[in-house]
């Protein structure tokens, strides 16, 4: 039988993270080197690599034999916790009126693209989850590109806005940012928001990675500084390490009575309510506990040695160029210093450049730049440090913290070896592309294997 697929989803490409799990699998199962068995060094996943906290586990355990649906917007015990949560953590007033629960930040925010109306505003580099949702809500949007700091700039947001036509516009701003790992600071979001003011623009404020702000006394949510205009996502699967359990939440702005019955049209239409076993057990989660403080803390520093390592380590390579990340875990390394290099080795795009880095001998995963929504010659690359065993490297961290540098160092070297020897790998292939040097990267074959 032969099935006709809606012209809609036709139309769509196919969102980056299933094209990368696709071709890392395919890459995988053709490739005819015994060493190829080992898998490769994932900079390419955005996972967090550590368990799930033991009190969310046990509260899901005794919440098993909850069948019953659970209301529209989410539990009220659930919305209550999130309210001090954030209370607690942001330094926000949000009544639990104001929270909307649901399954995972992704999903909510296609949920707010669907009944906001206007031209959506993508500041690039971005998330690579953003832009399939809009294209396939058919919304106009325009590209924002970011300067060399990498942040948006208010002045090209203006400019941006006063050419748009439409009433509304919205922001998506992503902070802290993937994929650079860079926090917007108090007086960037003040500037960002008289900008919106001043030009009605709505901002949808993508907060997932909060929590994992390494600094978090310098973290500050768009929320508190534009409330009158700013939806907050946030959710369990960063700082909670629960991407899996898909659950999110969205804060709604103040005074936005009549937008709420609009939106749980939508939660009802599409999904009824999240999973009620996950909801008690995010109540833990969001609940202000010594244990859950000290898994954010904890998990937080780790992060930071890892980024901190991984971002020294790649800037010692001659020409890359990377952020300094705040919080998450990524960084964006810009390999465009070796732009000329590459055309001449035929590695024309960034996905021609993810595929020969992943192609054997160097079996690397990375993220290109067309896939951060970049230009397809832009040669920067997401890079997420996360491949190592999360649960041994987090009881290792607790029973002996390292303080100075060279015990940081040993830190990483013990626990995340993957992330030292990949990172060696990209610097071996750039060495070997500047001495011209390097192993034949079948353009043609790799371009085949991603398209399959
Ligand atoms: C910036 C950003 N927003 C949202 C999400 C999705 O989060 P959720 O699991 O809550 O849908 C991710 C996940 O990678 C992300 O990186």
């Amino acid at each position: 039988m032969k099935f006709v697929v809606d012209q809609q989803v036709e139309d769509i490409e196919m969102p980056e993270n299933l094209k990368l799990n696709t071709f890392l699998q395919e890459f995988h199962s053709n490739c005819p080197h015994p060493e190829c068995s080992f898998g490769f060094y994932g900079f390419a996943f955005g996972q967090s690599p550590f368990p799930v906290p033991q009190l969310i586990q046990n509260t899901l355990i005794k919440n098993v034999e909850k069948g019953a649906y659970a209301p529209i917007s989410g539990i009220p015990e659930l919305r209550n916790a999130i309210s001090k949560y954030n209370k607690y953590y942001f330094k926000m007033d949000v009544a639990p009126e104001r929270i909307y629960v649901g399954p995972g930040t992704k999903e909510l925010i296609f949920n707010l693209l669907e009944i906001l109306h206007g031209t959506v505003i993508l500041p690039t580099p971005a998330w690579l989850g953003y832009l399939p949702q809009i294209r396939f809500l058919k919304k106009n949007y325009h590209m924002l590109p970011t300067r060399a700091n990498k942040k948006i700039s208010p002045s090209d947001l203006r400019r941006l806005a006063l050419r748009l036509q439409d009433r509304q516009k919205i922001l998506i701003l992503n902070n802290p940012n993937n994929p650079t790992g860079l926090l917007y600071d108090q007086l960037e979001l003040e500037e960002i928001a008289d900008v919106c003011r001043e030009q009605n623009i709505t901002v949808i404020s993508d907060e997932i990675y909060a929590l994992t702000t390494y600094d978090f006394s310098k973290f500050t949510s768009m929320g508190k500084i534009y409330p009158e205009g700013t939806f907050v996502t946030n959710g369990l699967s960063k700082s909670h390490a629960a991407g899996g359990y898909r659950l999110g939440y969205v804060i709604f702005p103040q005074h936005a009575a009549d937008l709420k019955t609009q939106f749980k049209k939508i939660l009802a239409t599409e999904y009824t309510a999240v999973s009620t076993p996950i909801q008690h057990a995010a109540v833990a989660g969001f609940e202000i506990s010594k244990e859950m403080d000290e898994y954010f803390v904890t998990t937080r520093n780790i992060h930071q040695i890892m980024g901190d390592y991984t971002y020294h380590a790649l800037s010692a390579i001659d020409g890359v160029k990377a952020t300094k990340p705040d919080a998450t875990f990524y960084l964006l390394a810009d390999f465009n210093a070796f732009a000329t290099d590459l055309q001449k080795a035929r590695i024309s795009t960034s996905q021609k450049l993810s595929e020969s880095l992943i192609v054997h001998p160097y079996h690397t995963a990375i993220v290109g730049g067309d896939s951060l929504v970049l230009e397809r010659t832009d040669f920067s690359a997401r890079i997420a440090y996360v491949d190592y065993d999360g649960a041994s490297t987090y009881k290792n961290y607790l029973e002996n913290k390292p303080q100075s540098n060279a015990e940081k160092l040993e830190f990483v070297k013990m626990n995340a070896p993957k992330v030292v020897a990949g990172i060696d790998m990209i610097a071996d292939f750039f060495d070997k592309l500047k001495k011209d040097t390097l192993s034949n990267f079948d353009s043609k074959k790799s371009s085949m294997i991603t398209s399959s």
